[in-house]
């Protein structure tokens, strides 16, 4: 092919970024994967809002079947969010052989199996490196460049708006709510940020990554979760006079046989690496038995940061397409595969 075609559900902060992406990095995306890379559909709530991406209005569409049945469509890069009719949206878009690439840690948490099955049933790729840690390589980091090791532990921290409110508070004394209205003004927030500063994105991010490290089916209810909504200022001045200071911290580790995955605000020594992990960061401590300590750092949430992991999807998508090799990439991640349920 010497032009791929994407179509994309969905223009907000994220989606924006991935047709900027495309567009200022034409060049270098076409000496990597070989071929032009286009946004042709772009499915969107409003087609007459005002957008800060230039793009044709006849390309947006409020139907998304316009974009999952065009046939010149060769990719789908799911960027709107939402479970079961996004599912259900995607499983239809690989049913009809169209690569998927999507940045939901909603729907990969729940539903990440199945999408891998029907993708790979129907020979098409299924990649979600954005899910977890925006703009950070950490599902390669685990599914490829750490596959040989046995993963003992993951702690990080892996929700940029809580990150960010927390950092806030303990940095400039902002208080909790206007915090939160900044994160939600920059695009780090969830469109109900309940998910957020509840604990439940970073969990969904965490039973994805956990799964990956220990190759277990585990589920979100596996995962014991707190968020940070009921902190309040003098909690956090208490630690900083005490030298500690307080972060939203995914926690999985596998003995035995037996995983453990919790989400929880923690108290770090000041001197801990991840206590100066700030703002909208994230970063995820990775200890393998034969590797040792690894730590993958960068911003977690965000239009570019997030948008370089799905258009590096893309990549992968492409250059799967030119070696003929889609839904079977060993890089392709799949934890389906050799499940183990951590005995009782
Ligand atoms: P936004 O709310 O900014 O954008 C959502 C987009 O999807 C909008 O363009 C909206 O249209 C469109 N959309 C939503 N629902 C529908 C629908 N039912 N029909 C048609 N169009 C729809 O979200 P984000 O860009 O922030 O996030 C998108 C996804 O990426 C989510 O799954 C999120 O969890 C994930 N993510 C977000 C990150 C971030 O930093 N923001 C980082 C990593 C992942 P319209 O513009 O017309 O309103
Ligand atoms: N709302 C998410 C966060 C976006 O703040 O981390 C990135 O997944």
């Amino acid at each position: 092919k010497d032009n791929v075609k994407v179509g994309l559900l969905g223009l907000g902060t994220v989606g924006t970024g991935v047709v900027k992406m495309i567009q200022d990095h034409q060049e270098q995306l076409a000496h990597r994967v070989g071929c032009s890379v286009e946004v042709t559909k772009v499915l969107v709530k409003n087609v007459d809002k005002k957008r800060d991406v230039e793009l044709s209005k006849e390309s947006l569409t409020l139907d998304p079947y316009e974009v999952i049945n065009d046939p010149d469509v060769d990719v789908i890069v799911e960027v709107m969010g939402g479970i079961d009719d996004t599912k259900k949206l995607l499983l239809d878009a690989l049913n009809q052989k169209k690569h998927v690439v999507t940045a939901n840690k909603d729907l990969v948490a729940l539903y990440g199996s199945e999408l891998l099955k029907a993708a790979s049933e129907n020979g098409c790729d299924f990649y979600y490196e954005a899910s977890v840690a925006g703009g950070i390589p950490i599902i390669r980091g685990l599914a490829d460049g750490l596959a040989s090791d046995k993963i003992k532990t993951l702690m990080g921290i892996v929700n940029g708006t809580t990150n960010f409110i927390l950092t806030k508070m303990n940095k400039e004394g902002m208080c909790y709510e206007a915090a939160l209205k900044e994160a939600q003004d920059l695009g780090f927030a969830e469109s109900d940020p309940t998910s957020d500063v509840e604990g439940l994105d970073a969990a969904r991010k965490m039973a994805i990554l956990a799964r990956l490290a220990f190759s277990m089916n585990i589920e979100l209810e596996d995962v014991d979760v707190s968020g940070i909504s009921s902190v309040s200022d003098s909690d956090l001045k208490h630690g900083q006079t005490l030298g500690y200071t307080m972060k939203l911290i995914g926690y999985a580790d596998q003995s035995d046989a037996r995983a453990e995955v919790s989400v929880q605000p923690t108290f770090l020594s000041n001197d801990h690496p991840l206590a100066s992990v700030n703002d909208e960061y994230n970063a995820v401590y990775v200890y393998g038995e034969a590797v040792g300590e690894t730590m993958f750092y960068g911003p977690g949430a965000g239009s570019l940061p997030t948008a370089t992991s799905i258009v590096s999807d893309l990549v992968a998508v492409i250059t799967n397409m030119r070696l003929g090799v889609n839904g079977k990439s060993i890089s392709a991640p799949q934890f389906e595969k050799q499940l183990k349920k951590p005995e009782e």
